[in-house]
């Protein structure tokens, strides 16, 4: 935009100035959502939303937020196959009460054998197949209604176990697993 008029380029740089002015605002205020986002984001993850500026960024596209994914999160890692972890699971195996619903021969139970359970395909209710790795065994574990075995029915494991909370024994968890992944 060019004007040679001086009165004219009193009011084009009025204009520039407005525009510049409103770009920069503009930008200060999309930082600002977006850090009050972030942290918003940040404190949802352990808290319900309770501040307004929580309320109104939780109500951003939510797909851009992952939801359940937390509980769905293996905490563990790869588990060693020690033979001291193999020997602390294979007496938790017994003192947890697995074995009452799980055989080591291949026979199904009350619950699927172990025997040759890691590293297999199995197959979920829904239909999907999933790979026995040492997250999916540690969920059966400290979560075992998340993903149910084909040919069983939720509720059973869920209610023998909840009284050891295994969930908060990552220790037990893991000797667990490797007992588990030791039976291969
Ligand atoms: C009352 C019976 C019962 C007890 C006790 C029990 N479970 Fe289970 N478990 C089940 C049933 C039923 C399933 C299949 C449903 C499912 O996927 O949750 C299952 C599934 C599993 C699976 C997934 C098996 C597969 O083939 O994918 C693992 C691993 C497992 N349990 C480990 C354990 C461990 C370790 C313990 C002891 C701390 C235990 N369970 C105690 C009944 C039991």
């Amino acid at each position: 935009m060019t004007a040679p008029e001086a009165p004219t380029h009193a009011t084009t740089d009025g204009l520039w100035r407005w525009l510049v002015g409103g770009l920069i605002g503009g930008g200060i205020l999309l930082g600002l959502l977006v850090a009050a986002y972030a942290i918003g984001y940040d404190r949802g993850r352990h808290h319900a939303p309770t501040t307004p500026a929580n309320a109104a960024t939780s109500a951003r596209p939510a797909t851009a937020v992952p939801t359940s994914s937390a509980t769905a999160q293996a905490t563990l890692g790869a588990v060693p196959v020690t033979a001291a972890l193999v020997a602390r699971g294979q007496q938790l195996y017994t003192s947890d009460g697995c074995s009452g619903c799980h055989s080591l021969t291949g026979a199904p139970g009350a619950g699927p054998s172990l025997e040759g359970l890691a590293t297999s395909t199995v197959k979920l209710v829904d239909g999907q197949t999933v790979t026995a790795d040492d997250a999916y065994i540690e969920r059966a574990i400290t979560d075992p209604d998340a993903q149910i075995v084909d040919g069983y029915r939720a509720g059973i494991m869920p209610a023998a176990i909840a009284s050891l909370a295994l969930a908060g024994k990552p220790d037990d968890v893991r000797a667990l697993v490797a007992f588990i992944k030791s039976r291969k």
